[in-house]
């Protein structure tokens, strides 16, 4: 029995068995094409009216629309069924719970090395220094010249750098500032005028990036120190081991500190120190590191402040940030400090 011999009440039935057999979206489609569709059954019913008389055509079209209806109200209920499971199963596969605590924001957190530059500023700002701030690209003169390292001397090689395709005033190649010693220089030919005429003393700390062509566990090609500089007519060495010493006890915040000044050379101290400290903790445990060097500034150095060496005598240190880091904290490798590891940095903020 094809649909099209159906009486209209068995052919309501059959749509509506199809209609449910029906499990997704397109068999609908196809079902629906079999009864409605441009030679599906109820089509072919209201093309057969043709033939009827008018009286007939009133009765048998009543019915037809029934049918019709009733196809298409069965047709809808089955689309929104079927919509209905679908949107189901997409929501359920999709589920979220609820519970599950949210992602929040990270909270940011200075850099350990910063944090050592913030101390250091505390620290000497509390004992009457000042901070200055200097160029990264500094001039031959002020970077060796002027601290008694004229060209081909061969101390500018314990300094190795990275020069810039720029020449500076002096006609030499600019460079990247081997220490933070230049400053020295700088610092005090602008102030030189306060110190011969109001008798106040150059009293200075200079904090900033300095570079050398060094990669290791303790040597970074950019790397931070801390310059000092203390010039009077009376400060003397025993002045440095004072101010630094009382500097590293307020530092790591503990007097029982191991630090040794060790006899060293640099052109431009003289007698000049290396400040050394002893690890307390972490992979380095009872290794000593260098963390400054320092001096009696040497006269010809004090010359080119622009000041009478006979009469202005001082100090001065240049200390390098992350060692100070290394052993405030107990890190073993200064190239942690460099590589953006949130594991390392999570721990200092
Ligand atoms: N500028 C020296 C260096 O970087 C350190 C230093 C500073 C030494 C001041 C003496 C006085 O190695």
């Amino acid at each position: 029995m094809t649909a099209s011999t159906l009486s209209l009440d068995q052919l309501i039935a059959s749509a509506n068995a199809d209609f449910a057999a029906s499990a997704d979206a397109p068999a609908l489609e196809n079902a629906k094409a079999k009864y409605l569709g441009k030679t599906g059954a109820v089509t072919e019913l209201l093309k057969g009216m043709a033939a009827l008389t008018p009286e007939e055509k009133k009765t048998r079209g009543a019915e037809i629309n029934r049918v019709k209806s009733a196809v298409e109200a069965a047709l809808n209920a089955r689309r929104d069924a079927l919509a209905n499971d679908a949107l189901n199963a997409k929501l359920s596969a999709e589920s979220i719970d609820v519970t599950l605590p949210g992602r929040g924001r990270g909270s940011g957190g200075i850099h350990p090395v910063m944090k050592t530059w913030q101390r250091v500023e505390e620290i000497f700002g509390s004992i009457g220094f000042d901070v200055a701030d200097g160029p990264e690209i500094e001039a031959d003169w002020f970077n060796f010249t002027a601290l008694n390292n004229p060209p081909n001397h061969p101390a500018r090689s314990m300094q190795d750098t990275f020069y810039v395709d720029m020449n500076g005033t002096d006609g030499l190649p600019r460079l990247l500032r081997t220490h933070t010693s230049p400053m020295q220089v700088r610092y005090a030919r602008m102030h030189a005028g306060d110190v011969t005429a109001k008798g106040k003393p150059i009293k200075v700390i200079a904090p900033g990036r300095t570079y050398r062509v060094d990669s290791d566990a303790t040597h970074s090609p950019m790397f931070h120190q801390v310059e000092g500089l203390w010039i009077a007519e009376d400060i003397s060495f025993a002045d440095l081991k004072g101010v630094y010493t009382d500097f590293l006890r307020r530092f790591f915040e503990t007097d029982e500190l191991q630090v040794r000044f060790r006899p060293s050379y640099f052109p431009f101290t003289e007698p000049s120190a290396e400040i050394d400290m002893k690890f307390e903790s972490g992979p380095l445990k009872g290794k000593w590191l260098e963390i400054s060097g320092s001096g009696q500034v040497h006269p010809s150095v004090v010359k080119n402040f622009g000041l009478d060496p006979e009469k202005y005598i001082g100090f001065a240190f240049g200390s390098g940030l992350e060692r100070l880091t290394m052993l405030r904290y107990g890190i073993g490798d200064l190239r942690l400090f460099y590589e953006g590891d949130l594991r390392f940095l999570k721990q200092f903020a």
